[in-house]
């Protein structure tokens, strides 16, 4: 991230009313090595994309036209990212252009593409349970041990509180959180969870996996008093428990992926409304895409949104919501996220 970089991007946004997208989620592969019980990208083979050489060029050529359109931060997500082998030239390519960057990752590559994560601003590792039975019932595969042993290979490259353990959440390894609290504040990491919730993809859902009712005040509860216990590594918004039992996305508290989220996938594509369901894409440049008739129109569909969004709560979009949707909640937010308040 570079402060020149962030300057010029506010004094595009500020010009044009904090109304452009400030960040972008480029799904670098929809393919995955586990599988997930609460993730849809989790069944074997049901997502395969091809890599050319072509979408490599057409991907430089994106992150250029998202540093002159004035975006923040780029968020390279999956599937699982290091699947695609060109994702650590694209993270070195967008640091050097100034972008603040971020990945998840499952863990089992960042290892091999140590030096080439070492560039994130924030490196997010997704661990959900120190206990290795447990999280091989929840993750798919028994590869606790080798992921630890990638993960502290890969610190020696970080610096204090930049790497972030991803924790998806439910009542099930509600009580394995102390142990991670404790193995991230004695090496420096955030520690940030996320109550599971249902995610749709094209209309497709998995099983119902997400909380209800009391589980809800229940999870919310013992993550208020983990984080009084561990305030330096144990972050999340406490805003996003009244969302979700409140049902999540809906016209009091709308959903801003369309207009400040920017959704691109593996080819280079941009999608519209989001990342989970495509209404309208395009290969056009980022500027005469979001200036056509199709974009123009879904995005002023925004605030009314559609019926696939009952009951969305996906982490992502919460956050740009959030900061959109209420200034003193994205304030509050931003000092809660920090530990200030
Ligand atoms: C979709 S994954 C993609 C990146 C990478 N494969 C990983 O696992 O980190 C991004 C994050 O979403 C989390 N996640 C996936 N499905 C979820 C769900 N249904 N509820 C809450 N978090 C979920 C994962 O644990 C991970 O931290
Ligand atoms: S959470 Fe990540 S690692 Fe697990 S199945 Fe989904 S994409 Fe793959
Ligand atoms: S609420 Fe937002 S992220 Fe969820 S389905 Fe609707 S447009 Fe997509």
């Amino acid at each position: 991230m570079k402060y020149s970089y962030i300057a010029r991007c506010v004094a595009k946004q500020l010009a044009r009313g904090f109304k452009l997208p400030y960040m972008v989620m480029f799904e670098t592969t929809q393919m995955c090595n586990m599988f997930c019980e609460y993730c849809i990208f989790g069944e074997e083979g049901k997502f395969n994309d091809l890599q050319t050489r072509a979408a490599r060029q057409r991907i430089f050529q994106r992150i250029d036209e998202f540093c002159d359109l004035g975006v923040f931060a780029l968020s390279f997500s999956g599937g699982e990212p290091l699947l695609n082998p060109s994702t650590c030239d694209y993270i070195a390519y967008a640091a050097d252009r100034g972008l603040w960057t971020s990945m998840p990752t499952n863990g089992l590559l960042i290892r091999k593409y140590a030096d080439g994560v070492a560039r994130l601003d924030m490196l997010e590792v997704s661990i959900d349970s120190l206990n290795p039975e447990r999280f091989a019932k929840r993750r798919g595969i028994n590869a606790l041990p080798k992921i630890i042993d990638n993960l502290e290979y890969v610190l020696g490259k970080r610096r204090p509180f930049t790497t972030q353990i991803n924790a998806a959440v439910n009542l099930e390894n509600l009580h394995d959180l102390p142990a991670l609290a404790e193995f991230c504040q004695q090496r420096h990491l955030v520690l940030h969870p996320e109550a599971v919730h249902n995610v749709m993809r094209n209309g497709e859902l998995l099983p119902d996996a997400e909380l209800h009712g009391p589980d809800i005040d229940t999870v919310a509860d013992f993550l208020i008093e983990l984080r009084r216990q561990f305030p330096k590594n144990v972050r999340f918004y406490t805003h996003y428990y009244d969302f979700y039992r409140a049902g999540g996305f809906r016209p009091g508290f709308p959903c801003r992926h369309p207009s400040r989220l920017i959704s691109m996938k593996p080819d280079g594509s941009l999608h519209l409304p989001c990342a989970f369901k495509t209404l309208y894409h395009s290969q056009a440049p980022v500027k005469e895409f979001l200036a056509s008739p199709e974009a123009r129109q879904l995005i002023a569909q925004e605030t009314t949104m559609w019926d696939f969004c009952h009951g969305c709560k996906i982490g992502c979009p919460y956050e740009v919501s959030a900061f959109t949707n209420s200034p003193t909640l994205a304030l509050q937010s931003a000092l809660d996220f920090l530990r200030w308040s």
